[in-house]
């Protein structure tokens, strides 16, 4: 099953939208196997970041993700990939969609509140950059017992 990485960005976590932007993607159907709250080493967050290492916004970038508390998560779910960056909008948030998380709650390109894979090889890449096999729960809602 299609598996991407979602981390809520230090300013989606000090503007309270944890539980927000959550939301959206349980409500979707999608679901969650994976979840942490981690301050970022900026050797994590230039391995993320690696592809921008020669633009110019890629030490400021780096500074902003490693400054304060992330939302570290990995969501499952058919064409998870692509619906997720969709759910997410534009990198600017000035021009992205309103709907989009990025729409509905930021004005700057530099505090874009959350960050989604954009690509299944490059979610593959940053589910085992940001989290162990153990830390990963497999499982079926439609399938649990406990349900009816
Ligand atoms: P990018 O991978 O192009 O965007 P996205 O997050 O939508 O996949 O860029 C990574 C991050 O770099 C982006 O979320 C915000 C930051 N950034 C800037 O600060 N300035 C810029 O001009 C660009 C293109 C990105």
């Amino acid at each position: 099953m299609e598996r991407t990485f979602l981390a809520i960005k230090p300013d989606g976590v000090q503007r309270g939208l944890v539980g927000e932007i959550i939301r959206r993607y349980e409500t979707k159907g999608f679901t969650l196997v994976g979840l942490k709250f981690v301050k970022v080493s900026r050797e994590l967050a230039e391995k993320h970041y690696d592809v921008h290492r020669e633009r110019p916004f890629f030490a400021g970038l780096v500074e902003f993700i490693t400054s304060g508390p992330v939302v570290a998560m990995v969501w499952e779910g058919e064409g998870v990939v692509a619906a997720a960056r969709k759910l997410i909008g534009a990198t600017n948030p000035l021009t992205a969609e309103p709907g989009t998380i990025r729409g509905d709650f930021g004005i700057n390109i530099g505090r874009n509140i959350i960050h989604g894979s954009d690509a299944i090889e490059t979610a593959q890449r940053e589910i085992s950059l940001w989290f162990t096999e153990e830390e990963l729960v497999g499982w079926q809602p439609h399938l649990a017992p406990w349900l009816h």
